[in-house]
């Protein structure tokens, strides 16, 4: 983890509040697992001290871009950031989605011979910590259910999805509430019809409303399929030490934990988080 100093290059609205910010440094990060997220500071606002985390969407060595919907007075802030200035991030946090975990605790989950399918089951901006997800194992074939309320929120991240197709065995399912892209409705439904209709999976990854989540683990659960999470928790430090971010986890004894979801989470197994 490293507290680094960016330059923005692009910070730009892709759809109705919705941004996506794009920046760069001199010096290397990393490794990072998708899922992992970042606090940024915000810049010039020393009225608002405290960061705010963001998945890390895409990156490189030396850049990062997040997608961020602006939701309060901490993004309504970032929407005026210019490219050019600088902004602080610590980064990678928290656990990501980490396949050795995922698929069993597989110590090298790459020199697996047979073949893993695996679902990504995201929800509006929480389509942001799966996409990562398809470039760390690239011996699995995934299914992506992508939902967004429209076509232009869509829009934002089906070309990231589909440049990813071209480097991985990924097939997408696209959906919208409005049907102005892709399938009328809603992802949950159409992946427990293909699991249904055979489709069999080894794990199920997801983020998204809590909606989304809770029928994801009722899909789970109906067909004995492992499921991680990644929450979006109110989170203060990020670095486990305020507590601000806890959150029930029922434990392998059966009794709830509050583990902080910084630095344990924000990717959980699904059966086993309490919502709210
Ligand atoms: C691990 C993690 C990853 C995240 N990744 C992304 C991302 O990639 N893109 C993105 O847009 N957002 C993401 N979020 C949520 C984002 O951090 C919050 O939306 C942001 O901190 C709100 O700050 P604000 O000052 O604008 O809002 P505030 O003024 O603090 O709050 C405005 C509204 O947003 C709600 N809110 C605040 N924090 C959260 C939160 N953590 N989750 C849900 N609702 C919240 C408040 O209840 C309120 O209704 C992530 C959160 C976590 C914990
Ligand atoms: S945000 Fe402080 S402990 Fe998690």
């Amino acid at each position: 983890m490293k507290d680094i100093q960016f330059t923005v290059e692009s910070n730009e609205k892709k759809a109705p509040g919705v941004w996506r910010m794009r920046f760069i440094c001199a010096e290397s990060f990393g490794p990072v697992l998708g899922g992992q997220f970042l606090h940024l500071e915000i810049p010039n606002r020393p009225d608002m001290p405290l960061r705010r985390p963001f998945c890390i969407y895409q990156y490189d060595r030396r850049s990062v871009t997040i997608v961020y919907a602006a939701v309060g007075a901490g993004t309504e802030a970032m929407t005026d950031i210019r490219p050019g200035q600088t902004v602080k991030c610590l980064l990678p946090l928290g656990n990501g989605f980490d396949f050795k975990v995922i698929l069993g605790g597989a110590e090298n989950p790459r020199a697996q011979k047979d073949k893993k399918r695996v679902a990504l089951v995201g929800g509006g901006l929480g389509a942001a910590p799966l996409l990562p997800v398809i470039g760390e194992y690239p011996a699995a074939e995934f299914h992506a259910y992508l939902g967004f309320a429209n076509a232009a929120v869509a829009a934002v991240f089906t070309e990231d999805f589909q440049n990813a197709a071209r480097n991985a065995d990924l097939k997408i399912n696209l959906f919208t509430d409005d049907g102005s892209a892709g399938v009328k409705g809603f992802p949950t439904a159409a992946l427990d019809r293909d699991i249904g209709n055979g489709l069999r999976f080894d794990a199920i990854l997801t983020c998204g409303p809590h909606p989304l989540m809770k029928a994801v683990r009722g899909i789970a659960v109906k067909y004995d399929i492992d499921a991680f999470m990644s929450g979006e928790n109110r989170m203060a430090c990020g670095a486990g030490a305020c507590l601000t971010c806890t959150c029930a986890v029922r434990g392998a004894d059966g009794a709830e934990h509050n583990l902080r979801a910084c630095v344990d989470g924000p990717v959980f197994d699904l059966t086993r988080i309490a919502f709210n």
